[in-house]
């Protein structure tokens, strides 16, 4: 059965790019079809300024909302990155594979680092080497697909350069795995800035529709996008980003076509009129399950333990067959290791 792993991390409220670009496709076809592992990714939330106390807050919200989109904990596992090892001991083994010149051409650390320069903070050394810890999430599953938003896809081709480079030097250990991306809402733009990523991070955050947003926020940031000079509602990414943005919007929350849907529009205002109502139809009954799941914290934490031992049980191997694989010894009893030791040469 096909394998797929993906993962949201908890470093702020989660978004309608979120949802469109990864999370919607997770419960509507992923878990039905594959083997899947769903991860809130917390150690990837340490990689930028974090204060301790809300990024607990959002593993837990960040859980209950991937369940209110309808992960299933009876179809798929759902945990927190930090409560199976396997993802840091196949990290350290892969920051050996990978190299420094790699890590450095990632687009999202040179974004990240520039903005955390430009507010005088000092990167995290961890950041840098972020995509390593992703990659090590991904193999350790042997992972055939990752559902991602197009963003990620530079993070999943390194994933799939490093499986390839273990398995040259060190004999086949690893699945070499695929990004999938959706067709439409790929990448979801700021509505106040449409040449820029709609992200949980953003300032603001009145270009960024969060899930969790009452409807009434929700059609204000939508009505008050940012649209282009023009009058005709075209769909033209490059010319006219702030109109193909919400043509997109529109097109993944009712199932239509951004080209198509364009020659059904006259004016900006009446796209803009029922995308929001589009959007608001697509979050309710994601936040009523929220609300209620929100009532039974008890539940959600049982997720997250039996997610985190079935996850345990699915990664030991994988990772153990890698740490034999570069040259580690097992820790067993006296006996093995004795032999292994005396024979070597
Ligand atoms: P993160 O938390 O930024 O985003 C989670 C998922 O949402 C997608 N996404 C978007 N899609 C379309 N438009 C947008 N504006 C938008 N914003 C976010 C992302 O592409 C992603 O699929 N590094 C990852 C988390 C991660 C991961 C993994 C993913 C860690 N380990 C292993 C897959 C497999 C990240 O920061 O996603």
């Amino acid at each position: 059965m096909t394998r797929v792993f993906s993962g949201v991390q908890p470093t702020g409220h989660l978004t309608l790019g979120n949802y469109l670009g990864a999370m919607r496709r997770w419960a509507a076809v992923d878990q039905h079809r594959a083997d899947s592992l769903f991860c809130v990714v917390d150690l990837h939330a340490l990689t930028v300024e974090h204060d301790p106390a809300r990024v607990r807050r959002l593993s837990l919200q960040a859980t209950s909302l991937l369940l209110a989109s309808g992960l299933d904990p009876e179809v798929c596992t759902v945990y927190l990155q930090s409560h199976v090892d396997e993802h840091t001991r196949l990290s350290y083994l892969l920051e050996c594979v990978a190299t420094d010149g790699e890590m450095r051409r990632m687009i999202q650390y040179k974004e990240k680092t520039a903005k955390v320069r430009e507010r005088g903070g000092s990167v995290r050394l961890s950041l840098l080497t972020y995509p390593v810890l992703m990659a090590a999430d991904i193999l350790a599953y042997g992972t055939d697909e990752v559902p991602v938003g197009e963003d990620q896809v530079q993070h999943v081709e390194l994933t799939r350069d490093l499986a390839v480079r273990f398995n040259q030097r060190y004999g086949h250990t690893f699945v070499v795995p695929k990004a999938t991306v959706p067709e439409v809402a790929a990448r979801v733009m700021n509505l106040q800035d449409p040449t820029t990523k709609m992200g949980k991070s953003d300032e603001s955050g009145s270009g960024v529709v969060y899930l969790l947003d009452e409807p009434e926020v929700v059609r204000k940031k939508v009505m008050r996008a940012v649209t282009d000079s023009g009058r005709e509602v075209v769909y033209d990414r490059d010319e006219r980003p702030g109109l193909a943005n919400l043509l997109e919007i529109l097109a993944a929350c009712t199932g239509g076509d951004p080209e198509a849907l364009s020659g059904v529009y006259e004016t900006y205002g009446s796209l803009k009129k029922d995308t929001a109502d589009a959007v608001v139809e697509l979050l309710r009954p994601l936040q009523e399950r929220h609300r209620a799941l929100c009532a039974d914290p008890g539940y959600v934490e049982g997720v997250l333990r039996d997610g985190a031992e079935r996850a345990r049980a699915m990664a030991r191997p994988t990772v153990d067959a890698a740490y034999r694989a570069i040259g580690l010894l097992p820790a067993v009893a006296d006996t093995g290791a004795g032999v292994a030791l005396n024979t070597a040469r």
